[in-house]
């Protein structure tokens, strides 16, 4: 086990009518008046914004709406947010929403207290040392940004999607979790957030560090999981205790504890970031494209901990590591397709995928070797790629 530091302060708010306690924890947050974000419309169709709205008016907090935010959020939004923000005298970010929405104000959080262009710290040319508070009321759980310290955001010019990561700057204040909010999920969102919360633990997981034996067990477990209780929400958005449960799910799968004390992998989430950033797909359904492919590779270039996930995640018996590994590989792919989620680049609505063109941007964001648990060159990204069609 390496050394490591977690600190992991989001006060989390987790069950029934936590929404209704919005108010009194952004007063307990210091935060006088805010900037309310949200997306395009889910929350304003469920009453969830209208709910929020009553709870910071009841405890004497103003605010100033931000709605609108796409997924896959784009940098232009996040500058116009900055100078709202500045010109109202806001004191903090209430998110209602996803990652999308919850990416967004804290890059706003972020760039409200630098002088700089906030895209410094995106493009690596500033550390971030603080930002405004954000307050968080989560209605999908599948990003994990509700407990993590990342913000991911795309820049228009050039289709940059790049994911910044803080140790604590970023995490949010507080997350309000209820379950009941993502009853109104379609089942494709539901789905895409199940193999996105996957990936943030399968990205920990694939990691040459040796003896992390907690660490592998708390991974291991919560993949068992979240595979045992998705059918359950599939087959009922409106099931309280399976919604529960993916819920806490994808929260622990991305707040770090399911990372420490090892090397971190992140190839997939990279590959995927490209994909999402060029044909602007569900970064979730893209991870279900891409991760198989991951395992695939590695079943014949590095199998022992594939291996070890195709044993103890799907109860693969076979003892030569490489046949187990693309067991696994083919089990998490079947896993995905019970969902109803894409497995191929056509299926995620992509004819003619440039593969050159993905591979080159992956190269110039992230480096010509990319890869914590096995380093990837230029041909073998090119292979994943060609893997998913
Ligand atoms: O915009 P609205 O109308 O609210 O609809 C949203 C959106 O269309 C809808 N939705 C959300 N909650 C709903 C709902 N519809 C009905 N009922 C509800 N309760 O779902 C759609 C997707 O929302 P989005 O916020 O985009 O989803 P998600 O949480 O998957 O976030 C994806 C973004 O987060 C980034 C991804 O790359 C992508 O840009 N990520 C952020 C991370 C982080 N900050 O730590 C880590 C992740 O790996 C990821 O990269
Ligand atoms: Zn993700």
């Amino acid at each position: 086990m390496n050394n490591f530091g977690y600190y992991a302060p989001t006060r989390y708010i987790f069950g029934r009518d936590t929404e209704k306690e919005t108010g009194h924890l952004t007063v307990e947050n210091g935060m006088k008046k805010v900037l309310l974000t949200y997306g395009g419309g889910s929350v304003v169709r469920s009453g969830l914004l209208a709910r929020v709205q009553e709870s910071l008016k009841a405890n004497g907090v103003e605010y100033v709406e931000f709605g609108g935010i796409h997924p896959n959020p784009t940098d232009d939004r996040v500058y116009e947010g900055i100078e709202i923000v500045r010109n109202n005298g806001i004191d903090g970010l209430i998110a209602v929403g996803g990652g999308s929405v919850i990416d967004t104000a804290k890059a706003i959080a972020l760039g409200a207290l630098y002088e700089g262009d906030f895209w410094d710290f995106y493009a690596g040319k500033a550390v971030p040392q603080r930002a405004l508070p954000v307050g968080v009321i989560l209605t999908i759980p599948a990003a994990g940004s509700e407990g993590s310290g990342n913000s991911v955001i795309t820049r228009l010019d050039g289709l940059h999607k790049i994911s910044l990561r803080t140790d604590s700057v970023l995490r949010p204040k507080f997350a309000i979790l209820n379950p009941e909010l993502t009853f109104t999920l379609p089942p494709f969102q539901t789905a895409s957030g199940i193999a996105d919360m996957m990936a943030h633990i399968m990205e920990r997981y694939f990691s040459p560090t040796p003896d992390v034996s907690v660490t592998d067990h708390l991974c291991q477990g919560l993949l068992r999981s979240i595979i045992e209780v998705a059918p359950r929400v599939m087959a009922d958005p409106e099931d309280y205790q399976a919604r529960a449960n993916i819920m806490w799910a994808g929260t622990m799968a991305h707040n770090g504890i399911c990372g420490c004390g090892r090397v971190e992998d992140w190839v997939s989430h990279f590959m995927e970031h490209e994909i999402s950033a060029v044909y602007g797909v569900t970064h979730g359904a893209g991870l279900a494209v891409v991760y198989p492919a991951f395992l695939m590779f590695m079943a014949t270039h590095s199998p022992s901990k594939p291996a070890q996930f195709a044993r103890t995640v799907f109860n693969i018996t076979d003892s030569d590591d490489s046949v187990a590994a693309r067991k696994g590989a083919e089990a998490l792919r079947a896993f995905f397709g019970s969902l109803g989620l894409p497995l191929t680049f056509k299926q995620l609505g992509i004819e003619n995928p440039d593969i050159n063109l993905l591979v080159d941007k992956l190269i110039e964001n992230k480096g010509e070797i990319i890869g914590g648990y096995y380093r990837l060159n230029r041909a073998d990204m090119t292979a994943i790629y060609e893997l998913m069609k």
